[in-house]
């Protein structure tokens, strides 16, 4: 399926499961005349234990695919695991086109926090990231950064949205680490790092052993792609459009139906 020549180009949505949704909701709010493409990469998942050439390989030749195919005015990497390692190859390799990224919320975590003590959590990938790191480096030194790599977490995430019970030890035993305690001041802000995680954001409320704020990004990457996306007046939503595919082309009845949830054909 692609674009009518009359109609506006889509927005590509790119993560390598169904944690691009928690992006995909908030761009559509702000682009509601756009027609949305979700590409969910679930031949590749999880992403965050991937060895980093191949992963970045693989992300690559999978856009020369798809932005032939597609042909979309912008595309939103809905996912820290990929961006981080591959954005600026992506950037490189596609000059032509607009990437919006996501990467961890460093940054206003570090201006908003008040005890200083911040935690990202992340899939293992994006915990080890040098983009993380630099990340940390220009943005965060006056703060005591924890990184928490989660092994789990992204497929429980999966698991949950799906239908599926996810025990509340299972969840514990991946976000206990983001609760730290130094000198009488405890964690005050968690990065959710990894775009899967918002839809369990509910349980980590109830677990934590303190209220801390769990940032999550999703409006502030809709609103920079809204910034990069033309306004075109009097524009309308084509009907009927919006679509997800997956790269093992064969999503389960719950996924198809999470997607139809969200307005996707699947
Ligand atoms: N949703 C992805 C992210 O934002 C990663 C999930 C995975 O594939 O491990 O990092």
């Amino acid at each position: 399926m692609t674009a009518a020549a009359n109609e506006l180009k889509p927005v590509l949505v790119f993560d390598s499961g169904i944690g691009g949704l928690t992006v995909l909701r908030e761009a559509r709010v702000l682009m509601p005349e756009r027609g949305f493409i979700y590409i969910a990469d679930d031949a590749g998942f999880p992403y965050g234990s991937w060895e980093e050439a191949a992963l970045k390989e693989r992300i690559v030749d999978l856009f020369a695919k798809l932005l032939v195919q597609y042909d979309p005015e912008v595309c939103i990497i809905a996912c820290n695991t990929a961006f981080t390692l591959a954005g600026a190859a992506l950037r490189a390799a596609f000059p032509q086109m607009t990437f919006v990224g996501t990467v961890p919320a460093i940054k206003p975590a570090a201006e908003r926090t008040r005890s200083g003590l911040v935690s990202v959590l992340a899939t293992p990938g994006t915990v080890k990231r040098a983009y993380t790191r630099d990340l940390i480096q220009s943005f965060a030194t006056q703060c005591h950064v924890r990184l928490v790599g989660s092994q789990d977490l992204a497929r429980l995430a999966e698991a949950y949205i799906r239908g599926d019970v996810v025990s509340d030890e299972a969840v514990m035993t991946e976000i206990e680490q983001c609760f730290v305690e130094m000198d009488g001041r405890k964690t005050d802000i968690v990065v959710l790092a990894c775009t899967h995680y918002p839809f369990m954001a509910n349980i980590f409320r109830r677990l934590a052993p303190w209220p801390v704020d769990w940032l999550d990004p999703a409006e502030a990457i809709a609103r920079r792609a809204r910034s990069l996306v033309p306004q075109v007046a009097d524009a309308v939503h084509p009907d009927n459009f919006d679509f997800a595919v997956f790269t093992s082309g064969a999503p389960d009845f719950p996924t198809r139906r999470l997607m139809q949830g969200f307005g996707l054909k699947a």
